[in-house]
């Protein structure tokens, strides 16, 4: 291999398309996986992560598109050529087969001989934390040992590539919460580059460096965690991923010292942003319940955005208050508050509801961009 190849790009995919009859279910996907980088494709069921999956990994032929493993074209090769390692959401293993066998399987393959194939599945298994389970098959393995085989199976080929199809989703909560932080330990640990997909927020957010928001076979936003949940680029994103607030906003003058004044359907406001806004421009200003704060009228800190609301109602979550608001123009909202003991709201209150500068985000109405000028 030339000396390059490690600072090539471990994946990049360039205009991949792919139809089946008049349906498009890849559109024109762009995307760099970094070498160790661990990126997710997130999304609601259908809007293409496993299509984009399947041609990475040679089981489907691209319509139009380049796909690159580590700076060479692989379009051509056969799935068993392009270095990949894969675990699928049902498992895909060789029920009649035991665990050690399972794992070996890539390794007789490629032909190794048979001490290296037995220290490697050794090796793998332990890794996964399955030692001394070798020997059973997957019926006499629970839901979360068959998947830690398929991630053993997956790693002991030691491939360049790491793709994963919602491997959690078969799984029940707590042992997928598990699987989560084991999944990401190892992952950082090998330093292998890896795409996971799935339609989990949670499982996005947690494990991932960045995330690919896809929506009908585009990549709608690709970024860090906090820049998908904090700076979502449209309303797609914004409530695909928590729940938020848009209020109808459009700019109320030029930015002075980084702040940005709004008329907004809920009384005036002030953002921070980097850039200026297109004068005119129709936004939705995105609030989480979060970072909506109530406070008695005319009590909001210095510097903040405070409305006027009055409360509608209030849910008890344990941990949290999810509380009900209708803003000045009879529109609803959400703030939530930490449970600190004192139920200080009861629906019918008037107060205010505040942020701070930084905790809103303009989002251009309509449009998949952030409303910024250009
Ligand atoms: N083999 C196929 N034949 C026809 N349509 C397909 C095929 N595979 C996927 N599709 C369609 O392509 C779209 C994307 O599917 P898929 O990539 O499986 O989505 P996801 O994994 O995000 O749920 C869906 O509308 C699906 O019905
Ligand atoms: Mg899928």
């Amino acid at each position: 291999m030339p000396e390059g190849r490690m600072s090539e790009a471990a994946l990049e995919l360039r205009g991949l398309e792919k139809r089946f009859g008049a349906q498009t279910a890849v559109a024109a996907i762009d995307l760099q996986v970094q070498q160790g980088e661990f990126v997710t494709l997130l999304g609601p069921s259908g809007c293409g992560k496993t299509t984009t999956l399947n041609m990475i990994a040679g089981f489907i032929t691209p319509d139009a598109g380049s796909i690159r493993l580590g700076g060479r074209a692989v379009e051509n090769l056969p799935p068993h050529r392009r270095d990949l390692g894969i675990v699928f959401q049902d498992y895909a293993l060789f029920p009649h087969r035991n665990a050690a066998e399972n794992v070996a399987f890539g390794l007789r393959m490629r032909k190794l001989a048979k001490t290296e194939i037995a220290a490697r599945v050794a090796d793998a298994l332990r890794m996964v934390r399955l030692d001394g389970l070798d020997k059973r098959r997957p019926l006499q393995l629970s839901g979360g040992q068959r998947q830690r085989v398929a991630l053993a199976r997956a790693l002991v080929i030691r491939p360049a590539l790491l793709l994963l199809d919602e491997p959690l989703s078969n799984l029940d909560l707590k042992l997928r919460e598990e699987m989560r932080s084991e999944i990401s330990t190892l992952q950082r640990r090998l330093g292998i580059a890896t795409v996971f997909v799935t339609h989990d927020q949670d499982e996005a957010l947690t494990m991932s460096d960045r995330i690919a928001v896809m929506r009908q076979g585009r990549i709608e936003q690709i970024g860090t965690a906090r820049d998908i949940y904090e700076r979502p680029a449209s309303v797609f994103v914004a409530t695909f991923i928590g729940s938020t607030n848009l209020v109808r906003a459009k700019p109320a003058g030029p930015p002075s010292e980084g702040l940005v004044p709004l008329a907004t359907a809920a009384g005036p406001a002030i953002l921070r942003l980097d850039r200026p806004l297109a004068a005119g421009a129709d936004l939705l200003l995105a609030i989480r319940p979060e970072r909506l704060q109530l406070t008695p009228t005319g009590t909001a800190p210095d510097g903040s955005t405070a409305w006027p609301v009055r409360i509608e109602g209030v849910t008890y979550l344990g941990g949290r208050l999810e509380i009900a608001l209708r803003l000045a123009d009879g529109s609803p909202a959400t703030a939530h508050a930490m449970n600190l003991g004192a139920m200080a709201w009861q629906p019918g209150h008037v107060a205010d509801a505040w942020f701070r500068p930084d905790d809103a985000w303009p989002i251009l109405d309509g449009g998949a961009s952030d409303g910024a000028a250009p």
